[in-house]
């Protein structure tokens, strides 16, 4: 039988000791980890370009339609998560359902939606700090915001964030999902805070006209602030690190999203309510409407709000990539040199480091706009194959357990599919050309060194 289309049982290949993770993760840590990952630039940054731009006040159906994709894929990832799990998210589903090629296709593309957010991410977080420091009288030179690309020497915060996260993810998953849960109280904080004070100043006025892009406008704006919901899939790449995985992952994916959804709905409620959405198109739209309500300190202090928001979406992304390579390479399709945990601190250190200079490297020289629509097309392309994954396994492995099941299966996770399909026909062409060189060097990858040595076709 050809062994591109083998499957392989998720559990047989790695119990080496020297290869396996320790559970100490809870749901509550899980919960904290998804609203880390999710809320972030998205909110924080894009929802007024994308009002302004895109969708005008109905920027609210947008958030409801991305919203709704990403609901119908989080059923089907809580599924796949609590029946199969694995650090490997989607790339190990496809492995148990789909065969080695489709993994290999799914984990390529999970590499790159992780590496590329966590780089330009960076970048933003780079950006916020120096706004950060310049209101206190201290300034950076130029040449060190900017990439060799751009003019500059290197982005010198981008990278010195991402040597911090490194350090703090090699330390241990406990201690990272404690500095993530500090994180995520102070940005949510931050946004109670803007709750609480735009609710008492809504305008119905600026709700009018509601659709002035009508229904295009609030597709486009629907795949851009797709962004903002980016991240409760990591979630699904602790499993190997949760103490009751099969009860906690549907958990924790779920319960952030529905969190998460809330918040973003409430906030463009309120943001359009407060201010005209002609006058959002700014990098950090939270800041400018308190600031065009009169409160000058709120204003400031959004910002500490989006800098935590932006550190704990680079610390789950970072985790996830870390957790995504490391099931590849146990896999063997990358180099087994990989797939070390450290005895002490239970982390894959080389990953982390190998993975943390890729990132600085990517942080620090590349100029980040462009590639940042590429996690979009990256992650919706993954949605689309682990919703494909739960229809499938029914039909190919229905006796398998599980404890969390999808309700109305075919039709939820067909609705993903759907819904995601539609959101990837919105985003532009060079996205498309982008992301597809990427799969084509990972085919090259594939069919050049990982084939060959692969663990499902070299131990028999
Ligand atoms: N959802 C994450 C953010 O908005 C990626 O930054």
């Amino acid at each position: 039988m050809n062994n591109l289309f083998r499957t392989k049982d998720p559990s047989f290949l790695h119990d080496a000791a020297s290869v396996r993770l320790k559970p100490t993760l809870t749901a509550f840590d899980l919960v904290f980890m998804g609203i880390g990952a999710i809320i972030g630039a998205g909110i924080f940054v894009l929802t007024g370009i994308a009002a302004a731009t895109k969708a005008g006040p109905a920027l609210i159906i947008s958030f409801m339609v991305s919203g709704s994709a990403c609901a119908f894929a989080a059923l089907s990832y809580a599924e796949l998560a609590a029946s199969i799990g694995g650090c490997g998210s989607a790339y190990g589903y496809a492995y148990a359902g789909l065969g080695e090629l489709m993994a290999w296709i799914i984990g390529w593309d999970l590499l790159l939606e992780y590496l590329i957010s966590v780089s330009a991410v960076a970048t933003g977080w780079s950006g916020y700090v120096n706004n950060a420091l310049v209101a206190f009288g201290i300034s950076i030179p130029e040449a060190w915001l900017k990439s060799p690309l751009q003019g500059g020497i290197i982005n010198l915060p981008a990278a010195l964030i991402v040597c911090f996260i490194a350090v703090l993810l090699i330390l241990g998953v406990k201690l990272s999902a404690r500095f993530n849960l500090v994180m995520v109280l102070i940005k949510l904080s931050v946004i109670g805070l803007f709750i609480a004070i735009a609710c008492s100043h809504i305008d119905p006025t600026n709700w009018h006209p509601f659709m002035p892009f009508h229904w295009h406008g609030v597709m486009a704006g629907a795949a851009l602030v797709f962004f903002a919901y980016i991240g409760f899939d990591a979630v699904s790449t602790t499993a190997e690190e949760v103490i009751n995985p099969k009860r906690d992952l549907p958990i924790g994916i779920i319960t952030s999203l529905i969190i998460c959804t809330a918040l973003y709905i409430i906030v463009t409620a309120l943001l359009t309510g407060v201010m005209p959405y002609t006058q959002l198109n700014v990098s950090s739209p939270i800041s400018a409407a308190l600031l065009h309500l009169g409160y000058r300190l709120a204003a400031a202090t959004v910002a500490v709000g989006a800098i935590a928001g932006l550190t704990t979406v680079m610390l789950v992304m970072y985790y996830g990539l870390t957790r995504v390579c490391l099931a590849i390479s146990r896999d063997r399709l990358l180099p087994t040199y990989l797939a070390k945990i450290n005895p002490k601190t239970h982390t894959p250190v080389r990953i982390i480091v190998i993975n943390g200079i890729i990132n600085v490297i990517l942080a620090a020289v590349m100029p980040m706009t462009d590639l940042a629509e590429l996690v979009n097309i990256g992650t919706l392309t993954a949605f689309i194959l682990v919703c494909a994954g739960v229809i499938v396994l029914r039909h190919t492995k229905p006796e398998m357990e599980r404890p969390f099941k999808t309700p109305w299966s075919p039709l939820i996770p067909g609705l993903g599919i759907i819904f995601c399909l539609y959101l990837l026909a919105s985003l532009p062409v060079v996205t498309w050309i982008r992301f597809i060189v990427w799969m084509a060097i990972g085919m090259v990858i594939y069919f050049g060194y990982g084939r060959k040595r692969s663990l499902l076709n070299t131990v028999q």
